[in-house]
């Protein structure tokens, strides 16, 4: 391949945009030395903490959400942060870095005050990692000690928290992973900017209550009899996660660091064009395995020969220009629906969604073929949208 995957991040240069998010795909350097050889560039350690902070974890810790035949479009976890503390982590540092000089070792850190945060950064820092990175942003990871989500979801915490963790930070940058819920994300941006801190991470889980089984009435995962609001992940929340990326993307400037849904080249070429400069994958791999980097490259390379460009970097924040308020979008252009009866299965989906979803501007003619009523349509794109044969309906200019 002639295309140059290799992005620069936070000032650290990555050999693909490729980086295994805090989970429990990077909860060991054993697992972090076999992704590595399978291609990735980077990984983002488990979240750890200070020797005294306890984590007790619950299971099962997973739900699903299977649709349409499909598992797990959407994933639940329970979990916390490691139960391996900063000790361990250390050493798993040592040894990738030593293993693997050229690959990105960041560790994620969430402390219960101060001292422990810049605790934590100094001790890492030592270790020889790239990157700190710190979770303000698991949505069920113990809110009751102020950690978590608690700090992503109010601007002066996010601000006080990551200063903390900066003054502390003297040689590697500092991520600081966001959290979606909350109302104005780029609130929480300019604060991450204020605090000096050099880089976002978008976005954490989205908090969730995956499904209740209906004999015994216990939410998922049932953890003896009781279960609990969990974070949310996997394909099911890319689009979430794509918006989040854009908002921080137009709102201040600084590097990105996407993850949340991404499960293809085609989502990972998404995350650059609305200016991330670095992809965190965790589901797919939970539910594919490290192999899921091999798509990744050779699409992500096709697709930038395929548009004539040479690296990577060439496709960041392209399609930001391009997002606009609605108030800005135009009144005036008002396409139709144009169906292609070569290729039509006549499956009627779009009749019966168009008539009771739309204006009724679609009839089915004596040989069930759909016909549109250029009069009746107004453009809406419900038809496109639903049509099971790919490019079969379009919207085109009246
Ligand atoms: C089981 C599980 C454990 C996770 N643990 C952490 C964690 O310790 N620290 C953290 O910052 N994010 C954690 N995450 C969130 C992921 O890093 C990632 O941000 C999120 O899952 C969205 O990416 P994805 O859709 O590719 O999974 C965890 C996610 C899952 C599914
Ligand atoms: S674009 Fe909307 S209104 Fe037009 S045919 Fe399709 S569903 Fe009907
Ligand atoms: S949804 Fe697509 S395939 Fe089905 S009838 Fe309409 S145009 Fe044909």
């Amino acid at each position: 391949m002639s295309v140059d995957l290799s992005i620069s991040f936070a000032g650290i240069r990555f050999e693909n945009p490729f980086t295994l998010a805090a989970s429990p795909c990077t909860d060991s350097a054993e697992m972090v030395s076999r992704a590595f050889e399978a291609g990735w560039a980077g990984a983002v350690m488990k979240t750890t903490s200070v020797e005294e902070e306890v984590v007790e974890l619950c299971y099962p810790m997973m739900a699903g959400l299977d649709f349409d035949d499909k598992k797990v479009v959407g994933l639940e976890n329970i979990d916390l942060i490691s139960e391996r503390h900063i000790d361990l982590v250390e050493q798993d540092v040592r040894e990738l870095k030593a293993n693997y000089p050229t690959k990105i070792v960041g560790a994620s850190i969430m402390g219960a005050r101060k001292e422990h945060w810049q605790t934590l950064v100094r001790r890492l820092e030592a270790a020889g990692v790239d990157f700190i990175e710190c979770s303000f942003s698991c949505p069920h990871g113990m809110p009751e000690r102020g950690m978590g989500s608690t700090i992503g979801q109010d601007p002066e915490l996010t601000e006080r928290t990551a200063r903390w963790v900066r003054e502390a930070a003297t040689r590697v940058p500092v991520v600081i992973k966001v959290t979606p819920l909350v109302a104005d994300l780029p609130a929480i941006a300019r604060a991450v900017v204020r605090s000096g801190a050099h880089a976002v991470c978008a976005i954490n889980t989205v908090k969730s209550l995956i499904g209740v089984d209906l004999d015994t009435f216990v939410p998922y995962p049932n953890v003896g009899g009781k279960s609990t609001y969990g974070g949310y992940s996997g394909a099911a929340i890319k689009p979430i996660a794509l918006r989040c990326v854009a908002e921080v993307a137009k709102a201040v400037n600084i590097p990105i660091a996407a993850t949340g849904g991404i499960t293809t080249w085609r989502d990972a070429a998404e995350f650059l064009l609305v200016g991330a400069t670095n992809l965190q994958i965790c589901t797919a791999v939970m539910k594919h395995g490290f192999r899921v980097i091999d798509d990744l490259i050779d699409g992500l390379s096709i697709y930038l020969e395929e548009k004539g460009l040479s690296g990577v970097e060439e496709l960041v924040g392209r399609a930001l220009p391009n997002i606009v308020d609605h108030s800005e979008l135009s009144r005036s252009y008002r396409p139709v629906s144009e169906i292609n009866l070569e290729t039509c299965i006549k499956c009627d989906v779009c009749y019966i969604s168009c008539r009771d979803g739309g204006h009724q501007a679609i009839s089915l003619d004596e040989n069930r073929l759909p016909r549109v009523d250029e009069e009746k349509c107004v453009g809406c794109g419900m038809c496109a949208t639903v049509c099971p044969v790919w490019d079969c309906v379009r919207l085109v200019p009246r």
